[in-house]
């Protein structure tokens, strides 16, 4: 079983994607690291992230990039929004992803474009949103434990410039799939969301 997990920065997703391959015992990807692997790779090699050939290169990166604490970094999400512009990054990281969800018995895969671009066919899509304010919010909160001085003003700008570049980018841009299941966890709990989406994904495996 593929399952699609899509959705905008701080929306839960990952939280939620998680939740999923453990409850049906199956292999995750979170897609938004390859991107971020990209971005920072490009950045230490003294490349610009907007530069398309520059970005390319950065696909190179080295696998042991993954074990990288700074590729969690909101820095890193920034290089990562960017570089993924590039349609040529896209191309380049595709077969990456489809070789994994594609692996026997099935996997879950969290990013942008996995119900529309990277497993059009996925047995089980969700869209995960929540208001642009809560996703603030929560991450806010994150980083007042490594910050205490970090400014919710300065994170809700950077969320909004996100979604802003993931969805208007023209190549697979940030977008609902045709099928798939909106979750707004806006006003859930983690616990809630998690039940709502292993009900949703149940429902789906048994209607397609
Ligand atoms: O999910 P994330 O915040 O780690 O993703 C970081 C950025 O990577 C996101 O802002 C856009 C890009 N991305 C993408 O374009 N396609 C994906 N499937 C995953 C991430």
């Amino acid at each position: 079983m593929i399952i699609a997990v899509d959705g905008p920065a701080a929306s839960g997703k990952g939280t939620i994607a998680r939740a999923l391959a453990k409850h049906f015992g199956l292999p995750h990807l979170d897609t938004g690291l390859l991107y971020r692997a990209v971005g920072v790779a490009v950045v230490r090699s003294g490349g610009d992230p907007d530069n398309a050939g520059d970005a390319l290169v950065g696909c190179d990166f080295p696998v042991g990039l993954f074990d990288d604490p700074e590729l969690r970094s909101e820095q890193a999400g920034e290089l990562a929004s960017r570089v993924s512009i590039h349609p040529e990054v896209r191309t380049a990281l595709v077969e990456r992803q489809r070789d994994f969800a594609t692996q026997e018995g099935g996997a879950v895969l969290d990013g942008r474009d996995i119900g529309t671009v990277i497993a059009p066919d996925a047995d089980a899509k969700l869209f995960v949103t929540a208001s642009t304010e809560k996703r603030a919010q929560r991450r806010h909160q994150d980083e007042l434990k490594s910050d205490p001085d970090a400014d919710y003003n300065v994170t809700l700008a950077e969320i909004r410039d996100r979604d802003k570049r993931d969805s208007e980018r023209v190549t697979a841009p940030l977008r609902q799939a045709d099928d798939a299941d909106l979750l707004d966890t806006t006003d859930l709990t983690i616990s809630a969301a998690v039940q709502r989406a292993i009900e949703l994904v149940e429902a789906q495996k048994g209607a397609r």
